[in-house]
């Protein structure tokens, strides 16, 4: 992806706030995938938001500055790496939380890839499920790349590398398929596929 003329960003949104966690240590080497292939990252650590509860308010404007400061960062970006923990079998609720004060705006016609991490041995499977109805529900586009990465107390080395280095090919992997599918779908033929559906009559054959 030398040849990117186009500035994709690829954020990546980590939804624990533990000291230490393993999903932020998960999301950082997803977005050194994205990043190999040339495009800008940036890691979002829920923890450094001062975020309220959505409430579903109808003024908007009265959300405190960082949920705003969140909403453009994601709003820039062409794709999205989401990280959760297992949490008794779902997403942890502080990403749930700043998923709902988002929408169409921020996640509409996006690529997301999705990273999970648990305690137990049976995955994050339950909350990466969860995540690819959500992002459905959010239009966006969940690639069908995603990891789950299992007692992750014992997975991970102290430096926050994956000690299994195949396991860790894979989290790179839906970094690089966010990467470049973003850029695919932010090219220019695919602007123009999009004007030209766009501008099309709602029923041509009538
Ligand atoms: C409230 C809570 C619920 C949890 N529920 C599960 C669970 O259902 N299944 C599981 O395998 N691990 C569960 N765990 C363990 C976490 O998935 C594990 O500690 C993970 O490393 C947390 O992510 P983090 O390191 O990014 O903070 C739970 C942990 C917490 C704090």
């Amino acid at each position: 992806m030398a040849e990117n003329k186009l500035d994709i960003k690829v954020v990546g949104v980590c939804g624990s706030l533990r000291e230490g966690s393993y999903t932020r240590c998960a999301v950082e080497i997803a977005l050194a995938g994205a990043k190999e292939k040339g495009v800008t990252t940036q890691l979002i650590d829920l923890k450094d938001y001062e975020l309220a509860f959505c409430d579903g308010r109808d003024d908007q404007t009265t959300y405190p500055a960082d949920v705003h400061k969140l909403r453009a960062e994601v709003k820039g970006a062409q794709g999205i790496i989401v990280g959760t923990p297992e949490y008794h079998s779902g997403l942890s609720g502080v990403l749930k939380n700043a998923l709902d004060l988002m929408g169409f705006e921020e996640f509409g016609g996006k690529m997301i890839g999705l990273v999970g991490v648990s305690g137990g041995a049976m995955g994050a499977t339950h909350s990466l499920d969860s995540l690819r109805t959500i992002a459905r529900s959010l239009h966006a586009w969940a690639i069908p790349e995603q990891v789950s990465i299992s007692e992750a107390w014992k997975a991970f080395d102290d430096n926050g590398n994956l000690k299994d280095g195949k396991l860790e090919e894979c989290v790179k992997e839906v970094g690089r398929q966010v990467a470049r599918f973003a850029f695919l779908h932010s090219s220019l033929q695919a602007q123009e596929f999009l004007k030209a559906w766009e501008g099309a009559p709602d029923n041509p054959g009538a």
